[in-house]
């Protein structure tokens, strides 16, 4: 027996040179391997020890662990493979190492009389990382990780993304050509160099960084037995902080009444580029990009909406097929989505014959099965020539809605203002305004320059906007001979009037003010929504009290004269707190008029 150890003893000598391993602060555990490849001698002790510290034994198995004289240190920190002393795998666990635990460590086996050293290990508990940063929306990044050139053939690399608990990628460098298939949530994005154990230069090349690849990276080199490790904190920053988003934005709305025409459009090109897509009117299509580098599970949801109030579905994908009975009726037959899914996704959807009416902000979300959102993209489609305009508040007595032209319009038969829903709102034809031709609804609200041919400024003024009015409309431009000379586009926005009151008050007025010298006939009713109470009914003439809701009786009260003035403002006595919500005032009769005003009446603070 004594022999046979001696024999080893040589034998292990030879080969004596520490191991290296190293590990980073934080980790939950290191491997410091040691294995013993002979017979295990009769009532063997394995060690583990630290000869710089005293008492020097980090772990100590018999028949089974024996840890009366461990160090401190290690307690309740080391374990072994249960059965070690069968397998003779004597490698030591040692769990949450820290930087004092950077030193010398030695395995070895006694059989009471002798002891063999098997291993020497050279522990290195690292904090120092490289750090990366990068824009999203870049090509590539390079995580690098270099070490000594010229490695040996058996070399191999690993890559994990330490915060998501996944192993990105395993090369055995042996057959380089051959990298295994990375984590499937980087869909081939990883690279690395050909070349790697001739250079030692293992950095992996990470393709179309995005957010949601910040996090740290460990480069884990398996090189003869020492096992080295290298941490990237790669850190991806958005494209364009939200910030300064909203400053351009703002930037923008600004362009928009300072400047006109191509300038304009240059402008919101230049800042919005990733976001817009322009297109002339009268094409076949249009695409809306929707793209990822991430690959998105197979039972993926993928869901196109637009930017209507009611966010009306453009597009359903489910179930690996498209869900045309779940899409509004106003895109059936017009959609086709890329669904290439699984690789890096491309989900852009084609809008086929596309109208002023398609003017929108469409957005692209993806779910995952559980309902989560895995992806959210905004695509503002406009058409060239367009224009916003958004009064600062809902109460202006008018808004200008802006159509220029540098043209020279004295051969222009005709000026037509429409809305999106086709209706006409204001017709200038031979040389005078068409009152009779336009629709019910914008009756004594609209104007337009005088000499307007001459000033090349067709602009409309529309009178007594309300929310209701939140549309586009299209200003087009006909010659002699039918044909277009000029089409234009501006959407209106208009806020939902909001009015604050405090309980206590004596009275909160709900104003509405439009076009004056209604008709005789016509009916005002103001009424409450969710749950849906007659407020105030004016009708033959006169007020109608006996239709109102209890809870308003005697608490209401509308102006003299109301249909001549043209204003049909609410005054409510008393308001309390449980008034609050929304109110709707409605003109019925040969004309429509309407107006929402959300009330909030603030409680008594005691
Ligand atoms: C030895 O055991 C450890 C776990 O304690 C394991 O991770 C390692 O792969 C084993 N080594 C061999 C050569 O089987
Ligand atoms: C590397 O590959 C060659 C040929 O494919 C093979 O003969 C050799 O054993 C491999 N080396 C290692 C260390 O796996």
């Amino acid at each position: 027996m004594n022999m046979l150890l001696l024999l080893l003893l040589i034998n292990v000598s030879q080969h004596a040179l520490a191991v290296v391993v190293e590990v980073y602060a934080g980790e939950r555990s290191v491997l410091l391997p040691c294995q013993f490849y002979s017979f295990i001698p009769e009532e063997p002790t394995v060690m583990w020890t630290r000869s710089d510290l005293n008492p020097k034994s980090v772990h100590l198995r018999r028949y089974e662990d024996d840890l009366r004289g461990q160090n401190q240190r290690y307690s309740g920190r080391t374990s072994m493979n249960p059965d070690a002393l069968n397998s003779g795998n004597f490698s030591l666990t040692l769990r949450t190492p820290t930087k004092t635990d950077s030193s010398n460590y030695t395995c070895s086996i006694s059989d009471g009389r002798e002891e063999l050293r098997l291993t020497d290990i050279q522990l290195q508990v690292k904090d120092q990382q490289v750090e990366v940063k990068v824009e999203e929306g870049s090509e590539s990044v390079i995580l690098p990780c270099k070490t000594k050139p010229d490695l040996p053939e058996d070399t191999s690399v690993e890559w994990t993304h330490s915060d998501q608990e996944l192993t990105v990628t395993q090369v055995h460098s042996n057959n380089s050509d051959h990298l295994k298939q990375l984590d499937n949530l980087y869909c081939g994005r990883g690279k690395m160099n050909k070349d790697l154990l001739r250079t030692g230069d293992l950095s992996l090349t990470l393709k179309y960084p995005t957010q949601r690849d910040s996090g740290g990276y460990i480069c884990t080199i398996y090189r003869d037995k020492d096992i080295l490790r290298q941490k990237v904190e790669l850190q991806v920053k958005e494209q364009f902080p939200s910030w300064a988003k909203a400053v351009l934005v703002l930037l923008v709305l600004l362009v928009l009444f300072v400047v006109s025409g191509g300038l304009l459009f240059y402008f919101r090109h230049y800042f919005m580029s990733a976001y817009q897509v322009e297109v002339d009117p009268g094409v076949e299509s249009v695409q809306l990009p929707c793209k990822t580098t991430h690959c998105l599970p197979k039972d993926a949801i993928v869901e196109w909406k637009d930017g209507s109030m009611y966010d009306r579905k453009v597009h359903v994908y489910q179930n690996g097929s498209d869900q045309s009975n779940k899409q509004h009726e106003d895109y059936r037959g017009r959609t086709e989505m890329k669904r290439s899914l699984l690789k890096p996704g491309d989900l852009s959807l084609t809008l086929k014959h596309p109208t002023d009416e398609d003017t929108n902000t469409y957005t692209c979300t993806v779910y995952s099965k559980e309902g989560n959102i895995l992806m959210k993209k905004d695509v503002v489609l406009i058409f060239r020539d367009y224009a916003e305009v958004k009064p600062e508040h809902s109460e202006v007595e008018y808004v200008e809605l802006p159509c220029k032209t540098t043209l020279h319009l004295l051969e222009v038969a005709k000026v037509e203002w429409k809305e999106r829903g086709n209706r006409k709102v204001h017709v200038y034809e031979n040389g005078s305004d068409q009152p009779e031709e336009q629709h019910q609804d914008y009756k004594e609200r609209t104007k337009m320059n005088e000499d307007l041919l001459r000033t090349g400024d067709l602009s409309l003024t529309l009178k007594y906007p309300t929310e209701e009015d939140y549309s586009i409309y299209t200003c087009t431009v006909y010659s002699v001979e039918g044909n277009i000379l000029l089409k234009k586009q501006v959407k209106l926005k208009v806020r939902v009037c909001q009015v604050e009151v405090e309980e206590g008050a004596e009275s909160v007025q709900l104003p509405f003010k439009t076009s004056q010298n209604l008709p005789g006939d016509a009916e005002v009713e103001w009424v409450h929504y969710n749950p849906k109470k007659t407020i105030h009914v004016y009708k033959n003439g006169s007020d109608q009290p006996g239709e109102q809701d209890q809870d308003y009786r005697d608490r209401t009260k509308m102006n003299e004269d109301l249909l001549r003035t043209g204003d049909l403002s609410l005054t409510l006595k008393t308001p309390k707190e449980s008034d609050s919500g929304e109110y709707k005032c409605i003109v019925y009769g040969k004309i429509w008029r309407a107006k929402t005003v959300l009330l909030k009446v603030k409680g008594q603070t005691i």
